[in-house]
């Protein structure tokens, strides 16, 4: 039983045992203790509220401690907590995984694990044992931080102590605005080397790259080229599927479905940890041999867990209902006319929405990660009762989808005021 205690010792007593990630401990402010959330909102200790404007992390769907997915795992804990999924299955996630095939057109098996970065080191692992060919991905990218995912992107300033560790891979720039021909041509350039096997991106936008939109026709074209020279094309959904761009799945705005596509994040809404990496048929016949130790040799104790799956069997009724579908258009909605608005604006370098991902980035001489304007916008949104994360002098919203009109438009007042 958690005592009751107020917000002030919780941090207290934190700092003196926990390490967090992401966080210079020398320099940064004292976590937030938060001891209950309830739709769009967490709440601290002594009772203050929060609007969760980024869905803590991208993984909250549907608002905080939705009843349905509760239920949902408060049942599987009575009948089933966990099972080894090596040797042994369970209906969850045999009925999950059917299901997510369902909506994924072309795709025939899911490769279950429990987070973002390992849906990608399996995707990689996938690729690697059959190509001895190396790895095409877009600068700027993010795919996680175990060290494929990490070497995936190549050499960037969050990987740098990591950077002898690293597998070489190539990087072209992504097609944005205004880059499409230096991208494609880039592209098309790397291709000639025969050095690729694979091809890996995060579709139509990069998030923590500073959530920046591409285009989806020349990925769309990349991943065409890419399949008539038998190149296999990875798409990194973690943070784009179960709605966040509009549509469930943003690959579904290319018209062309990539050959391994990874998952987490949404999927369970946000209440437990699981990965998926769904395959083509051929990816799965291709480790297919009376040798055993060409399999995939490659699992995680909690892969798959039934608690875990039943989550995401709850939150994807809740995404296939049509008021979810309206929650999302209404949100998009909303931020179109926020951008509106803010378009041209002199103190800001770009205003984009893709879907419920509203981005901002303010004109500052070094635009980076590091930019102290993190912090600022931060502490000031914080003031305002709102928990936003900006990534450095980005700052962007990816709310709940039960996030109401009211509730955004407190929000783009706080943004108004940054502007002032
Ligand atoms: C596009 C993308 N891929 C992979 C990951 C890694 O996911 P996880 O943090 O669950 O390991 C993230 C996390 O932010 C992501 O945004």
């Amino acid at each position: 039983m958690v005592e009751k205690t107020d917000t002030g010792s919780w941090a207290l007593r934190d700092l003196a045992v926990i390490w967090h990630p992401y966080t210079q401990a020398l320099t940064a402010p004292p976590p937030i203790p938060i001891v209950r959330g309830e739709g769009a909102y967490l709440y601290g200790a002594s009772g203050e509220a929060y609007l969760d404007a980024i869905s803590s992390w991208w993984v909250n769907l549907h608002g905080h401690t939705h009843p349905m997915i509760a239920r949902a795992i408060a049942d599987q804990a009575k009948t089933l907590e966990h099972v080894l999924f090596g040797g042994c299955t369970h209906p969850q996630a045999i009925l999950f995984a059917e299901r997510l095939l369902a909506l994924l057109p072309g795709y025939s098996k899911v490769f279950y694990s429990d987070n973002g970065s390992t849906a990608i080191e399996i995707a990689l692992k996938m690729v690697f044992q059959t190509s001895d060919k190396g790895l095409l991905s877009f600068e700027g990218a993010y795919h996680g931080d175990t060290f494929g995912a990490m070497a995936a992107v190549g050499k960037t300033h969050f990987n740098r102590p990591f950077w002898p560790y690293l597998f070489p891979v190539d990087s072209i720039p992504p097609p944005e605005p205004g880059c499409e021909e230096a991208s494609w041509a880039a592209f098309e350039k790397a291709l000639q080397s025969d050095r690729i096997g694979a091809f890996i991106f995060e579709p139509l936008i990069q998030g923590s790259g500073g959530m920046r939109l591409h285009s989806g026709e020349v990925l769309a074209r990349m991943i065409h080229a890419c399949r008539e020279r038998g190149i296999l094309t990875i798409a990194d959904e973690v943070m784009t599927a179960f709605g966040r761009t509009g549509p469930l799945f943003a690959c579904s705005r290319l018209g062309i479905w990539p050959d391994l596509l990874c998952l987490s994040k949404g999927i369970t809404g946000g209440f437990l940890p699981l990965g998926a990496t769904v395959v083509k048929e051929s990816i799965f016949n291709a480790f297919l041999s009376p040798d055993p130790a060409r399999a995939l040799l490659h699992g995680h104790s909690y892969m798959a867990n039934p608690l875990a799956c039943a989550a995401a069997n709850a939150n994807l009724d809740l995404l296939l209902r049509p008021e979810c579908e309206e929650a999302r258009q209404r949100i998009e909605r909303s931020h179109q006319r926020a951008k509106s608005k803010w378009a041209g604006h002199p103190k800001l370098r770009r205003v984009d929405v893709l879907g419920t991902i509203f981005a901002l980035e303010y004109r500052v001489e070094d635009a980076s990660y590091f930019n102290p304007l993190k912090r600022r916008l931060a502490d000031l949104f914080l003031q305002r009762g709102i928990l936003v994360r900006p990534l450095g002098n980005v700052l962007y919203l990816l709310p709940p989808y039960c996030i109401q009109d009211d509730e955004l438009e407190r929000i783009y007042a706080v943004i108004q005021e940054t502007l002032n």
